[in-house]
């Protein structure tokens, strides 16, 4: 979502490169982008440039240089996707100006007093009445002073940036959406995502909730919001590599990344084990544990809470992170929260996880960002290790994440060992699905549906997350509405959309829903469906076969492997871009 990129220091040409900072937040989904200056030649102004669509060949070479500089790529919330929508927003007089990621609630109470006052409005954002509210705030108070009254007026999740070309000063406050400070040598940097601020500084301090931090040329204060008190910022030192980010041989990240697994997979199966037996102490002393994520981490919750119950014969509840906050007050502190996040951003999550810490719950989380949101506030921490995921639709975290819970549920009743033997199961299965001959008969399958309208995706027990987690690949990237569907299901409706020569998708593992698998397949074959088998063995009623070899417990890797490597030659054939679908964000930072 939204990405943010600041820069005060001593180079003259800061607007390079805060749109070079921008680029590399691209990966987080946007819809326009905007860079601001403060010139070198007129100090007392505010240069800006903005525009609607992707960044791709643009520069910044009409920009003039200087020192101070600022820029935001928008997921739009509030107001359509057009230039004058897209960040930064001046205030009236041009000196004052404003960069935003999140939700100003109540703007339009604000900014009905503003349009009395004679302010005048030229976008359709809840932002711009923030640059009006500081520009009368800031007539009768230092800056820094304004912006901090200001900020305590928004109700809602927000990150800000306020400029001020008078007092040469870049402002930033949060409340809910992430911002980091990286600390150079006369010369400091601002960021929504540290991964950013790598090839500049390791040193960084992560602002928290109600923080806000003043940048002057060679100077950083941290401050209260609320008390205005100065704080005495705990610096971090980034020890994370700079992700050789590049594609290198590959032309899109997501096939990059789904490519990875394989060595991911096998790193966590050969270092995972003793973390997941000293964790799984943990779930043992819990009395009532809870798998919560969003979007594909939800499904692996959904995965966890299977592989719970089968391997170490535990209930453990599964909830989505957008509704898990309006369930949750059973909780007290004998409960343990499982909160499961590529990011370690995405709100949804964040905010029930602050209301459950709020009931005296612990929170273990297991998150890919070191040093996120989520990662931060948790009382026990996991990290995924499947290195930077760029492509918005997740597919390396998704596995590394199961890959962890199938340690997990085997450290539980103390069989670390077949846990990691599954998954250099699933490793070896992995490869087959990886080599030539496998990824032909993939593509050769998206020749045969890549026009149809719907596609149906079957599965029992571990197979229903990964067919949950298909029809999302699916329709995240390639736009074909997908369903995926517990098998069972089928005939208590969806079996009524199925017509000659619909797509159904179906997965029959080699465990015990195989049999009942295999009747959901043959009903949508009896109504004319064409019926995709993914399994160990071919079987009759199949239209289409795709092998994938038995993993036990860990099959669930390999099956959505395939998933994903035909939403993306899906994606492919329909000449999109699987990388930045559109509409969606990596890092959701709104509610
Ligand atoms: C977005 C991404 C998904 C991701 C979801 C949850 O929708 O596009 O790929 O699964 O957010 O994100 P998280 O970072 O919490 O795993």
């Amino acid at each position: 979502m939204c990405g943010i990129f600041g820069y005060v220091g001593n180079r003259n040409d800061g607007q390079k490169l805060v749109f070079s900072g921008l680029k590399s937040l691209e990966y987080r989904g946007y819809d326009s982008w905007g860079v601001g200056v403060i010139p070198e030649e007129s100090k007392n102004t505010i240069a800006i440039k903005k525009k609607v669509g992707k960044i791709g060949n643009a520069n910044v070479s009409d920009l003039p240089g200087g020192s101070l500089s600022f820029g935001h790529t928008r997921w739009a919330t509030h107001g359509g996707v057009t230039d004058a929508n897209a960040h930064p927003h001046l205030d009236c007089s041009g000196t004052i100006a404003v960069i935003h990621n999140g939700i100003f609630e109540n703007y339009e109470e604000i900014k009905k007093g503003l349009l009395r006052k004679g302010h005048k409005f030229v976008s359709e954002t809840d932002t711009e009445t923030l640059t009006h509210l500081l520009e009368d705030f800031s007539k009768d108070k230092p800056f820094a002073e304004a912006v901090r009254a200001a900020f305590n007026r928004m109700d809602g999740l927000n990150a800000v940036i306020a400029v001020s070309a008078k007092e040469n000063l870049l402002v930033a406050a949060r409340n809910g959406s992430p911002l980091v400070i990286g600390f150079g040598k006369n010369e400091n940097f601002l960021a929504s995502d540290a991964s950013a601020l790598l090839p500049y500084t390791r040193d960084v301090y992560f602002l928290e909730d109600n923080e806000m931090a003043v940048l002057a040329p060679g100077k950083v204060t941290i401050l209260n919001v609320k008390t205005a008190k100065e704080i005495t910022p705990k610096r971090k030192r980034l020890d994370w590599k700079i992700e050789q980010g590049e594609k290198g041989k590959y032309k899109f990240y997501m096939l990059k990344e789904i490519f990875e697994q394989p060595q991911i997979i096998t790193d966590i199966a050969v270092s995972g084990a003793s973390q997941a037996e000293e964790i799984a102490k943990k779930i043992k002393d819990a009395r009532g544990t809870y798998l919560v994520g969003c979007g594909t981490a939800s499904y692996a919750c959904l995965a966890g809470s299977y592989l719970f119950s089968k391997l170490a014969k535990r209930h453990v509840n599964f909830a989505i992170g957008s509704e898990f906050g309006y369930s949750l007050d059973f909780l007290n502190k004998d409960s343990l929260v499982i909160a499961i996040s590529q990011s370690g951003e995405t709100m949804d999550i964040l905010e029930s996880v602050k209301k459950a810490k709020d009931k005296g719950a612990k929170i273990l989380s297991l998150v890919n960002v070191p040093g996120s949101s989520l990662y931060r506030l948790s009382d026990y921490k996991m990290l995924i290790g499947a290195g930077q995921e760029r492509a918005v639709a997740s597919t390396k975290a998704f596995t590394g994440m199961v890959a962890h819970l199938v340690l997990l549920a085997n450290s539980l009743n103390g069989g670390v060992k077949e846990g990691q033997k599954s998954l250099m199961a699933a490793v070896k299965s992995v490869n087959q699905i990886l080599s030539l001959k496998s990824l032909r008969k993939i593509k050769e399958l998206t020749s045969r549906i890549v026009d149809k309208k719907h596609i149906y995706v079957i599965g029992r027990g571990l197979s229903y997350p990964a067919s949950l987690e298909t029809a999302l690949k699916i329709k995240e990237i390639s736009y074909i509405h997908a369903e995926g569907l517990a098998a069972g299901e089928l005939k208590h409706g969806p079996l009524a959309l199925i017509e000659k020569g619909t797509p159904c998708i179906s997965f029959l593992p080699n465990d015990e829903t195989y049999g009942s698998n295999l009747a959901g397949a043959m009903e949508m074959k009896a109504r004319g469906g064409y019926i995709i088998g993914i399994s160990h063995k071919p079987r009759e009623v199949f239209d289409y076969y795709i092998h994938v070899s038995d993993a036990g417990e860990s099959s669930i890797i390999p099956e959505v492997i395939v998933a994903q490597l035909l939403a993306y030659y899906l994606t492919i054939k329909k000449g999109l871009d699987p990388d930045k679908p559109r509409n969606l964000a990596k890092s959701v930072t709104v509610k």
